[in-house]
């Protein structure tokens, strides 16, 4: 029999600990220090033969793991595109995973179910996606690229005739994949695991932001897939994605955009511009656990072409409720089995509302500009046009920038990555957490300024 009262004192131990660590989020160094890492080892242990009291686990997980991680819920993480968690969402991923609902089928999960559809549709109106468009609620934007090329891999094939689903790829009539020089990593991840190859690409060329230069876009001949993203992962540039949709559209080509966090844009009458023409695309991938702050595991696929996803997603089995009036998740992602990922974007939905999702991004663009400002005033290049909430700043060469970021790093005050822009070693600031301030930035810049400076002044030293 659940002794109830462990359970619960279990799960209030575990609450409390949450919150003990979110309560100290903007204040802790946001690297954890060299012992809390070297704490870790204390979880390598062969196999136990006994077990041990849950309250113990919990205990341990929470006193060697918490000093152990670097501080990405908090206000100064502006390393990769990462958001934090908004705390609504924290809540209502707890209270869904307690539910410990399998969402794959309408029928025995019709609340997460609803919610998951709800969500769909506010997003699809939020980002002025095609209605009807079908949702896919995956773990990331990879897992999203890969669900959205799957069925734009079936409907550009469905159209010569070739049923790759049924027959694969195996003596297929060939088509056109057409990528940029500046498509994600995990673009050509998708297509090798579709069975395109990862190399097998046309590649249209670049500006010095890294768009799509339309003008110079290669010609479209023949079954084709295009790839365009929105939100370039280090200046945050958008491809011209309405003007590529009006050259692909007359010859049938199937356009997908890769917006992990740049789709978010849209959802912001401000920055709505950098989204223009991109519902005339095919398919959209992107992040609610970037931009919109949910726990991570929330990837969204969006396809036109319902049909399409469908026939490269759905499954049916006798002892499954696939027939059904209803909407069945799994019938639009690669799991059958899975946890109700989308009900954390409802809640952060609901909780901001259009105006506070709006706001949010805002925000964020406007933080990012703050740094480019002081770091300008500071006489250091920033690299990038600052439209979005990437900042890529160059300090001096490149093992200048990679001393001064690993002081960064080090002094914990905040995080921020390295990267090499267009042959160049820079620094990369991303600002995409809910919860950061003016003042997160103001004292991340002094950090930062300061031991820019200290490397200047060693420097003239050295030099006598
Ligand atoms: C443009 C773009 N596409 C895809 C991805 C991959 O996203 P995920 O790590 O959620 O799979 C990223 C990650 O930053 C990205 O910026």
């Amino acid at each position: 029999m659940p002794d109830n009262s462990k359970i619960r004192s279990l799960l209030i131990d575990a609450a409390a600990r949450g919150a003990d660590y979110r309560e100290n989020a903007a204040e802790r160094h946001v690297a954890p220090s060299r012992e809390a890492i070297a704490g870790v080892e204390r979880f390598i242990e062969p196999m136990p033969e006994a077990g041990t009291d849950d309250n113990e686990v919990l205990a341990i997980l929470d006193e060697v793991g918490s000093p152990a991680t670097v501080t990405m819920a908090g206000p100064r993480y502006f390393g990769f595109v990462i958001g934090g968690s908004l705390p609504v969402t924290v809540a209502t991923n707890w209270l869904t995973t307690a539910w410990d609902q399998n969402v794959g089928m309408h029928e025995v999960t019709p609340a997460t179910s609803t919610l998951e559809r709800v969500a769909m549709d506010w997003m699809i109106e939020l980002f002025g996606l095609p209605q009807g468009s079908a949702a896919s609620f995956v773990t990331g934007a990879t897992v999203a690229n890969f669900t959205a090329l799957a069925a734009a891999r079936n409907r550009v094939y469905w159209d010569i005739d070739w049923n790759v689903e049924a027959d694969g790829l195996i003596g297929a009539p060939p088509i056109t994949i057409i990528v940029s020089e500046e498509t994600h990593p995990t673009v050509f991840k998708s297509l090798g695991l579709l069975g395109f190859g990862r190399n097998r690409v046309v590649r249209a060329p670049v500006d010095g932001q890294g768009r799509i230069d339309a003008s110079r876009f290669p010609a479209i001949n023949g079954p084709t897939i295009i790839c365009t993203q929105a939100g370039n992962v280090n200046t945050g540039a958008f491809d011209p994605v309405g003007d590529i949709c009006e050259l692909a559209k007359p010859k049938g080509a199937w356009v997908h955009v890769d917006g992990a966090f740049g789709l978010w844009a849209a959802a912001s009458p401000n920055r709505a511009h950098l989204c223009s023409g991109f519902a005339a695309a095919d398919s959209w991938a992107t992040d609610a656990h970037k931009w919109l702050n949910v726990p991570y595991d929330s990837g969204v696929a969006f396809v036109r072409d319902t049909a399409a996803l469908k026939s490269a997603m759905a499954i049916t089995a006798e002892y499954l409720m696939t027939e059904t009036e209803f909407r069945n998740p799994s019938d639009f992602t690669p799991e059958l089995s899975r946890r109700a990922r989308g009900v954390d974007v409802w809640a952060a939905l609901k909780s901001l509302g259009r105006q506070g999702v709006a706001e949010m991004i805002d925000r964020c663009c406007s933080n990012a500009r703050r740094f480019a400002n002081g770091l300008s005033k500071a006489g250091f290049d920033v690299l990038n046009d600052v439209v979005l909430n990437q900042v890529l700043v160059s300090f001096g060469d490149d093992a200048t920038n990679r001393s001064i970021i690993e002081d960064i790093q080090d002094d914990g005050t905040c995080w921020c990555g390295v990267t090499v822009w267009q042959q160049k070693t820079a620094m990369r600031i991303s600002v995409c957490n809910w919860s950061t301030t003016e003042h997160d930035v103001d004292r991340s810049l002094e950090a930062i300024l300061a031991i820019a400076q200290r490397h200047k002044n060693r420097e003239k030293d050295r030099r006598g």
